[in-house]
């Protein structure tokens, strides 16, 4: 079955080739075309449908069903390339403290960790589910979920278990935090950074895509420099793919680490120096910001303008999460992102959809074109443009095909 959706006032394909896509610097690098259509086929109960066909609407071809969306905006669907959703508990006191100058450090990580290990199975899953479908809702295609709030190996697996339920983009972040029974003694500490790297490693590899490391010698609870090129060693031997949390506190050894060890994404990136920019320029790891947090932290936006104007990959994500940032819009991040990070709308939008989906090294997903998946998000407006434009207002949801 073939599907024609015609109608489309304005489709950004993130294809700079396409054809007819205007020439405005205004959507620079974003193809869009006015007046379009997509052809969709081959979806089935094993396989998402992909596309077909892309164009002006007056050259689409027939197809067994058509619809038409009266002039509104498509975009590629979101790609949230970093979020940790299975948790329980609330820490909205600890917003409310921030916001009275209390800074972040990563201590209320204890306190998820053990709301989320006493709550059973089905609940998490629930939870697990209430977030995904509240980013869906908000035109998010594809997210990347994290453990790192069990902090056991059993935890750590049911986490684990439970985000390969909803996204094949898994990552295992033992190495989140030491966790509260190991932070008496340096024996402790040096026991679990074993247990991470062996036992828990072993048992969570099956499960994941990925491993991730809260790099950040600036919060006593997370890990330094050389403890996380280890935690990344065992990652990587053990099959994984590596990402980072890096420089979200103060300048570290994160960024720099990232990109000797060949990781896909340095997350945070807040507080850089000349070299770590420079290093991340002369790579393939994207550096994806995520500016919920400083929204959330009362900290320092990080320099997205400087990043662009030296080379580097930019994505960006929301990092959903209960202590650093507990929302799940993208569309906000967007409009984070131009009003505070230097970024123009059209290079937030490809941040947000197209080198995320690097940042992930998918290339099915993130632009709309001929044999990728059908992965899109309908805006309620002529224009792509009022994403960053009517911030706030939900017009943005997953297009369902
Ligand atoms: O990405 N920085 C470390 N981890 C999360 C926050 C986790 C939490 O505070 O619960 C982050 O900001
Ligand atoms: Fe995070």
């Amino acid at each position: 079955m073939s599907m024609l959706i015609t109608g489309i006032g304005e489709l950004v394909t993130n294809d700079e080739t396409v054809d007819g896509a205007v020439d405005d610097p205004l959507h620079a690098r974003l193809g869009v075309i006015r007046d379009a259509a997509v052809v969709l086929g081959g979806g089935s109960e094993d396989s998402a449908p992909t596309v077909e066909w892309v164009g002006p609407a007056d050259r689409a071809p027939a197809a067994d069903w058509s619809v038409s969306l009266e002039g509104r905006a498509v975009v590629p669907g979101f790609v949230d390339s970093h979020s940790h959703l299975v948790f329980d508990g609330d820490r909205s006191a600890e917003f409310a403290a921030r916001m009275s100058g209390t800074p972040y450090d990563g201590g209320g990580i204890a306190a998820t960790v053990e709301a989320t290990r006493a709550a059973d199975r089905p609940r998490l899953r629930e939870l697990l589910q209430q977030r995904v479908s509240e980013m869906r809702s908000q035109g998010t295609t594809t997210v990347e979920v994290k453990s790192g709030y069990g902090l056991t190996v059993e935890d750590e697996v049911t986490a684990l278990r439970l985000a390969r339920e909803v996204t094949p983009e898994v990552t295992y972040l033992g190495a989140h935090v030491v966790p509260p029974e190991a932070r008496g003694s340096a024996a402790e500490r040096a026991a679990y950074l074993d247990l991470v790297c062996g036992e828990m490693l072993q048992a969570c590899a099956p499960h994941a895509r990925w491993i991730d490391v809260f790099c950040e010698p600036a919060s006593p609870h997370a890990f330094d420099g050389e403890e996380s090129r280890r935690v990344l060693e065992a990652g990587r031997d053990a099959g994984l793919g590596l990402r980072v949390h890096g420089n979200q506190l103060g300048q570290g050894p994160g960024v720099q680490l990232a990109v000797e060890l060949g990781a896909a994404s340095v997350d945070h990136c807040t507080f850089l120096t000349t070299a770590d920019v420079e290093a991340l320029a002369g790579s393939d790891t994207v550096a994806t910001l995520l500016p919920g947090v400083e929204f959330s932290t009362r900290q320092p936006y990080p320099d997205a303008r400087r990043l662009l104007d030296a080379g580097v990959q930019v994505a960006i994500a929301t990092d959903c999460n209960p202590g650093t940032c507990y929302s799940s819009s993208m569309p906000l991040m967007i409009a984070l992102a131009v009003r505070e990070m230097g970024m123009t709308p059209a290079e937030a939008l490809r941040a947000a959809t197209l080198t995320a989906a690097t940042s992930l090294r998918r290339t099915d997903i993130g632009r709309i074109a001929v044999g990728m998946r059908a992965d899109m998000a309908l805006v309620d407006a002529p224009s792509w443009l009022h994403i960053p434009y009517r911030v706030g207002v939900p017009l943005v949801r997953a297009l369902e095909v």
